[in-house]
């Protein structure tokens, strides 16, 4: 099992141009999460909740991973069985920085899936067909999100992955869905990477904070991760 996860956030893919949700202009801002990102808005809203990921989908088409995704990546290939990549995002990118043992906590945009059963299809950047039902058991189909209020089934890996992690690496994330400090817990060495600081991340629980991009904090991230790396 892995030594270094490296847990990342809306923040990693800021400078790809993927809206974060609770920054100034982010998505949050934008639109209510009651109404298209919580338990129940596909029985209440169901036009409305698949069109916004719909948009998300097209969104993301043309966006590409930027230094700090080609950087774990390229980790992550050197010493496979020693990186965990685990994010709540659902976007793609560092999929296409190119690997593709990502644990997606919340989801993945370009997938579908059954209500009912666990068929999971790619749609790629498409449109949802309404019209399509599960080709297993006729059900609906849906964006493969986790909205708030649903069980997170990854979770269970993510601590499989803490339980032996000697370095926690933390990159552009508020810590407002998943309690940061907490998985900070788990390691003896703790690096953390945000814009600016969050009332939700105590910085005193790591022993090294960079508030920049990530892109400018990421050839030091891997300088720092180095030593645990020879
Ligand atoms: N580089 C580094 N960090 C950045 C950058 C950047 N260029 N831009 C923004 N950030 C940081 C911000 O400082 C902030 O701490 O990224 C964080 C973004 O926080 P949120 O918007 O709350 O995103 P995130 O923590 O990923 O949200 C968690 O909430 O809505 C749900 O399911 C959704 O997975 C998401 C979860
Ligand atoms: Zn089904």
């Amino acid at each position: 099992m892995s030594k270094i996860v490296i847990f990342s956030g809306a923040g990693v893919s800021a400078e790809s141009g993927i809206s974060t949700f609770r920054d100034s202009d982010g998505l949050w801002e934008k639109h209510n999460i009651a109404d298209i990102c919580t338990s129940g808005c596909l029985q209440t809203n169901r036009e409305e909740t698949l069109s916004f990921y719909d948009a998300r989908r097209n969104d993301i088409e043309d966006k590409e991973p930027n230094l700090a995704h080609k950087t774990i990546v390229k980790i992550k290939e050197q010493y496979p069985d020693k990186i965990s990549i685990i994010t709540q995002n659902v976007d793609d990118m560092f999929e296409k920085a190119g690997c593709s043992d990502i644990l997606h906590l919340h989801g993945f945009l370009r997938e579908i899936r059954c209500e009912k059963c666990s068929y999971v299809e790619d749609i790629a950047y498409a449109k949802q067909n309404r019209d399509k039902i599960c080709p297993t058991c006729n059900s609906k189909l849906r964006p493969n999100i986790v909205f708030f209020g649903e069980p997170a089934p990854k979770y269970e890996e993510l601590y499989k992955h803490l339980e032996d992690c000697e370095v926690f690496v933390c990159i552009g994330t508020s810590g407002a869905v998943i309690n940061v400090d907490m998985l900070s817990q788990w390691a003896e060495y703790r690096i953390l990477n945000n814009l600016e600081p969050s009332n939700l991340i105590n910085e005193e629980y790591f022993n090294e904070v960079y508030y920049e991009n990530a892109t400018t904090a990421i050839p030091k991230i891997e300088e720092s991760l180095q030593k645990f790396l020879d």
